[in-house]
């Protein structure tokens, strides 16, 4: 088990390493989620140069957890210092992969080996490859203040639309469109389910309509639709940052605000309704002075990372997986 002591000596190396590769990324703090206990602590000549963190995860039944990934996730927090990041990381995944192995369900057949790597620390990148991980999804970061939206600032105000063309309207939802934005949901997890790590569940529709009823409960829920003659044709989905603290220790950047769902109807797709969703939740989080917005995509997913990217969004994160967990070389 990794002792405070090393793991305070370590993060602070870590810190100074992270604070040179990307500013968003947060203070290499000591790691606070719970973890197995195995010993993951890769020396050099009396020095720890990494270390690392095994969490034993599992989705609670019926949760939209279990439609992000697999049920079981061994997620491992990585704290690694250099000089020789690909030979500390190398390391420390041989380390995980014999401690995996001595785990009997991690070759369970809904299972994955999951980490997270600053996507800026391009260091470790082959060794990840190299150990059997792919590079799945992306936490992506907008630091909004640096890039304001376009076009004027016209937040929409409940029960207002903003009329994109003579049959579109762009409007913010309430609660009675809970249906129809975890209907569109959906979609999006059905769209994303081609490339690799996200499953449609038996439940996924009823896990998303209870956590849109979520984001939708409050007064002025950052969620819009687009609607064509009436019919919902898009929707973004976004958490104002007193929902999104879940997230928010990714970035040391301050008040964070989580993008969770946008979709637009494949009929629909490249008239710019997509751009006109963003731009509006745009305005509304520089108008509240959030400071970055997150947002996962899958990075396999051929118009996310184009769209993004054209809306001020870049890699911040990278997540790695190999599945079933055992899979990992
Ligand atoms: C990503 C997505 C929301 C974009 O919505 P959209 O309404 O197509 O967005 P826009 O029209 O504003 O912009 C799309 C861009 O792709 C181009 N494009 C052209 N034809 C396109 C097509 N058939 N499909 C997608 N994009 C197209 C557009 O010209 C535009 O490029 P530009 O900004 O350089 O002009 C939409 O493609 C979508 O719902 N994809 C499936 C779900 C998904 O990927 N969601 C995001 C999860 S992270």
């Amino acid at each position: 088990m990794l002792s405070d002591d090393t793991a305070s000596g370590i993060a602070a190396r870590v810190a100074e390493r992270w604070r040179r590769i990307d500013p968003l990324l947060p203070p290499a703090a000591h790691q606070t989620s719970p973890h197995c206990g195995a010993p993951l602590v890769i020396t050099d000549d009396g020095a720890v140069i990494a270390a690392g963190r095994c969490e034993h995860w599992a989705a609670a039944p019926g949760s939209l957890d279990l439609s992000w990934g697999a049920a079981r996730r061994f997620q491992l927090s990585t704290e690694v210092a250099g000089p020789g990041v690909a030979d500390g990381l190398g390391r420390l995944l041989v380390a995980w992969r014999e401690h995996l192995a001595s785990v009997p369900d991690a070759g369970d057949a809904d299972t994955a080996a999951v980490l997270n790597w600053p996507s800026r620390d391009a260091d470790g990148i082959a060794t990840l490859l190299k150990h059997g991980l792919d590079p799945l999804e992306v936490i992506a970061a907008r630091p909004t203040r640096r890039r304001p939206a376009a076009g004027p600032g016209s937040v929409t105000p409940n029960g207002s639309v903003l009329r994109l063309d003579g049959h579109t309207v762009l409007r913010r939802a309430g609660a009675a469109d809970t249906d129809v934005v975890a209907r569109l949901g959906l979609e999006i997890i059905r769209f994303d389910a081609r490339f690799g790590a996200v499953n449609e569940r038996p439940n996924t529709l009823t896990a998303l309509r209870h956590e849109v009823a979520g984001l939708l409960a409050g007064p002025a829920p950052w969620t819009w639709l687009a609607e064509r003659d009436g019919e919902a044709v898009g929707m973004l989905a976004a958490q104002p940052p007193e929902a999104a603290a879940w997230i928010a220790p990714m970035t040391g950047t301050v008040p964070a605000a989580y993008l969770m769902l946008m979709f637009v109807a494949p009929g629909e797709r490249g008239a710019g309704v997509g751009s006109a969703l963003v731009d509006e939740f745009h305005r509304e989080a520089e108008a509240a002075g959030v400071a970055v917005i997150l947002l996962h995509y899958e990075q396999l997913n051929p118009v996310s990372m184009p769209f993004w990217s054209r809306h001020g969004y870049r890699p911040l994160w990278t997540t790695w997986q190999a599945a079933p967990a055992s899979a990992i070389r």
